[in-house]
């Protein structure tokens, strides 16, 4: 069974619009450019922020909190993902610091690895729209034209449904068993291998291929929530039954919770809050339920934009997450702010202060192979 997303009919009268409306390939001209932390030295720029107030000092203690992590080496960084970075121009970022043992796991919604990354290793682009799409006034013209929106941001449907069925293939040709999302997402990694989508072969580069490369774990532990989540129904209907694939989120947390008993000193650098941040947060207390009395996480940063008197998860602060036993609260800081601004100063402040640069990769990756595979 090949994956078709079938469109609702649309409700738009087309002869109305069909005067104005522009081509699909009108809109989709301007790729979304990844910033290159290498390229802009904010060392300055990030030090000055320090004798400033509100979100300023914030960002500036936070890089200085990254720097110290690094300059750690006995710490093991976990980068969390959530909202939709890689499609916002973040994806360079990631890769620098996977590329230059910057991060030793990454704990991520699919969005983010899979319709963003992947996908852009694959060939495809995200798009800048302009203003006049951005608050939604034409987003029945975008339906008609096969065009989805991230707010100021374009996708091609049709090249999505490339990435869907390629997460179909790549299912069919896994042992039938449960897996965890990172082994799933290495087999992503070995697919562009394959394929020749390398920078070596002409390529893109990507986080996926990056991880895979550098044996950095990647978890997405609500996985089904994304382009692979399609791959695995249509995989799931194909097998009517018989022995198939599926994820395993308990599988994903044991093993993120091997990682924290193998490198007891533990480090978090969040951007956006979601599943990725507490998940990642509770492998202290998931440690613990197995007999060890893990050390809470030494340092912490997170970048949201989420409030905290709501109560939810994405806001709360790493001083509450400490009343939980999670977070220590010597080394940790929020910033509140959105992370295409923030993050390229925390992570472009670290990297131009080399603060990578005792740091060998931890390749724990190599740790996880070790875990019985699941029948
Ligand atoms: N985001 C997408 O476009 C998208 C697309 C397909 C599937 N999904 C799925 O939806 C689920 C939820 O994902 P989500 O990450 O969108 O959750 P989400 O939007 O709930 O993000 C979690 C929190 O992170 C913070 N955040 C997000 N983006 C931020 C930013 N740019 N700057 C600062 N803070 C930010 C916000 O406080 C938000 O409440 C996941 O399973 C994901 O795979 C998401």
């Amino acid at each position: 069974m090949e994956i078709h997303r079938t469109r609702a009919k649309s409700r738009v009268r087309l002869d109305i619009l069909v005067g104005a409306m522009p081509t699909k390939k009108e809109l989709l001209t301007q790729p979304v450019k990844h910033i290159d932390i290498k390229q802009h030295n904010v060392v300055p720029l990030v030090d000055a922020m320090q004798s400033m107030a509100f979100s300023a000092r914030d960002t500036a203690r936070a890089a200085s909190i990254y720097e110290m992590m690094l300059q750690d080496t006995d710490c093991g960084v976990i980068l969390c993902l959530a909202g939709s970075l890689i499609s916002a121009g973040l994806q360079k970022v990631i890769i620098d610091l996977v590329r230059n043992n910057m991060v030793d796991a990454i704990v991520s919604t699919g969005a983010n690895i899979v319709d963003q990354d992947f996908f852009e290793a694959l060939g495809f682009y995200h798009y800048i729209a302009s203003d006049e799409y951005k608050y939604g006034h034409e987003d029945g013209v975008l339906r008609e034209l096969m065009i989805d929106r991230i707010y100021d941001t374009f996708i091609d449907e049709e090249e999505l449904r490339i990435c869907d069925e390629t997460t179909h293939q790549i299912t069919n040709s896994l042992e039938p068993r449960p897996h965890s999302s990172r082994e799933f997402i290495r087999e992503m990694g070995a697919y562009l291998v394959k394929n020749g989508k390398t920078p070596a072969a002409g390529g893109k580069d990507s986080i996926v291929l990056a991880a895979f490369e550098k044996n950095v774990p990647i978890f997405c532990p609500a996985f089904s929530d994304c382009s692979a989540g399609f791959g695995l129904v249509a995989h799931l209907h194909d097998r009517q039954g018989k022995p198939s694939v599926s994820i395993d989120s308990g599988k994903d947390f044991y093993e993120l919770t091997q990682l924290k008993l193998a490198n007891p000193t533990t480090g978090l650098l969040m951007i956006g809050g979601g599943v990725p941040k507490n998940f990642a947060q509770d492998i202290v207390v998931a440690a613990d339920i197995l007999g060890v009395e893990a050390s809470m996480h030494k340092y912490a940063i997170q970048i949201t934009v989420a409030d905290s008197r709501d109560g939810a998860l994405s806001g709360s602060t790493l001083k509450e997450a400490s009343s939980w036993g999670k977070v220590d609260t010597t080394y940790e800081q929020m910033i509140f702010a959105e992370a295409t601004m923030a993050f390229p100063l925390v992570a472009g402040y670290a990297f131009h202060k080399k603060a990578y640069s005792a740091r060998s990769g931890k390749q724990w990756s190599n740790i996880l192979d070790q875990v019985p595979v699941t029948a």
